[in-house]
């Protein structure tokens, strides 16, 4: 697949967002209350978690854009759960076996199975579970026990997804459970708690359910921010771009990316803030603008997790050097993002150095003309590469239909917002 260069112009909305979609399914999956889901992630993340619910009997069915779900009664899969390519899926299931008491098998395709689960499955071992990785990754073994008091834990990692799994087994068990040192983590599962009336309070480093009693209801999931991060920076980076998006989430914990935007120089406005069901939403206008480079710590890498590859397009163009710290992580994710964001953009010849924990661009005019992008089958890389492409490409990918896992529809997407000025005759 070859990402064309241009600019990007026009009014687009993305799809719902993911993380957001997979919480929603789980939580809502454990009571008997029928929930619409409007606006689910239509990537196949989110089937791998419709199809883990399902094999323990719940019912979740997507309908349209949209979702069904309900708790059932619920029982050990009889096959092993296959994940797919979610690490959320695996993490979120996990602490829902813990808490449900449901013994499992999971598994997962190939980059999954090179992620790390023990950071996951220590902690739910002290909530009484008994779980047998493969060397730390899948495939893994859960049984899950049923515990009685309130559980008191120290996370071993500023992770949404053990964050997550912990609040899991305590919603599906009916226990309390309270959370120190959460570093900041996206906090959906904590929004989504307390917009169904779960008695819980948080903040950046705690969370405190004092109770796992919910009452689901229908509920809206705002645009990605993680998908609308390919537009927002490609139209920053790219002459002649002006772009908006409609209705994305921007709640704080996630919202890094435009942080970092706007300290380097992006016109970027945000306009129209409103929530829904406890998320913080805006539409958001984007347009060409010259960068600087910055320095992003790690404590701003935290709520840009899933943005660095993408941030890294805009580093790539900003007068001077940027330094991104704590991208330790980040080679644990769909692929090694380090890597993957250092073969992308030396092969545009824009200079990049790296330690375990921080890495640095030095901007320029990068020229990606006739150069290939391996993906490694992540996603994000392959959207970041569209950006790249569209501001000095043609760009060539090796492999498109990993991008199906968050955002099918992306390309026929992108190439309408770079044509958006032309008429049907002029495509002819
Ligand atoms: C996610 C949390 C992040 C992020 C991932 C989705 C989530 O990982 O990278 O893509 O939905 O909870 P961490 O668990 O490392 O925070």
């Amino acid at each position: 697949m070859i990402f064309q260069r241009g600019a990007l112009r026009g009014e687009i909305a993305v799809p719902g967002d993911k993380s957001i979609s997979h919480r929603a399914l789980f939580i809502a999956a454990s009571t008997q209350a029928k929930v619409r889901v409007q606006n689910l992630n239509p990537g196949r993340d989110l089937d791998a978690t419709i199809g883990a619910l399902s094999s323990i009997g719940a019912s979740a069915k997507r309908d349209g854009p949209d979702a069904e779900v309900q708790g059932g009664r619920l029982h050990a899969p009889e096959a092993p759960v296959n994940c797919l390519n979610s690490g959320t899926t695996a993490r979120l299931i996990m602490g829902t076996c813990a808490g449900a008491g449901l013994h499992a098998r999971l598994q997962g395709d190939e980059s999954l199975s090179s992620r790390p689960m023990e950071p996951v499955a220590a902690q739910l071992r002290a909530f009484g579970s008994r779980v047998t990785t493969s060397g730390g990754a899948l495939p893994l073994e859960i049984a899950g026990q049923l515990p009685a008091q309130t559980r008191h834990f120290i996370l071993l990692s500023a992770s949404a997804q053990i964050k997550s799994a912990l609040l899991l087994a305590g919603v599906y068990s009916g226990t309390p459970v309270t959370l120190e040192r959460c570093g900041g983590s996206r906090d959906h599962t904590e929004r989504l708690l307390k917009s169904w009336n779960a008695d819980i309070v948080f903040d950046a480093d705690r969370v405190a359910m004092r109770s796992a009693h919910i009452e689901p209801r229908d509920t809206r999931i705002p645009g990605d921010l993680s998908a609308a991060a390919f537009f927002l920076v490609a139209a920053v980076v790219t002459p002649g771009s002006r772009l908006t998006i409609r209705d994305v989430g921007i709640n704080p914990s996630r919202s890094g990316l435009l942080d970092a935007l706007l300290q380097m120089g992006a016109r970027i406005e945000i306009g129209n803030r409103r929530e829904w069901d406890c998320e913080p939403v805006a539409d958001l206008s984007a347009e060409f603008s010259a960068l600087r480079g910055i320095t992003i710590d790690s404590s701003l890498t935290v709520r840009a997790i899933d943005e660095i590859v993408i941030l890294s397009v805009a580093a790539a163009v900003a007068q001077g050097q940027t330094r991104i710290a704590g991208i330790s992580d980040l080679r644990g994710k769909e692929s090694d993002r380090v890597a993957a964001i250092e073969q992308m953009l030396r092969s545009a010849g824009v200079a990049t150095e790296s330690d375990t924990n921080a890495i640095w661009i030095t901007g320029g005019i990068p020229n990606a003309a006739g150069a290939s992008v391996q993906t490694g089958g992540d996603h994000r890389t392959a959207m970041a590469a569209a950006a790249l492409g569209a501001l000095c490409g043609p760009l060539e990918i090796d492999d498109a239909a990993c991008i199906d896992v968050s955002f099918p529809g992306f390309v026929p997407q992108w190439a309408a917002a770079q044509n958006a000025d032309r008429t049907i005759a002029e495509l002819r």
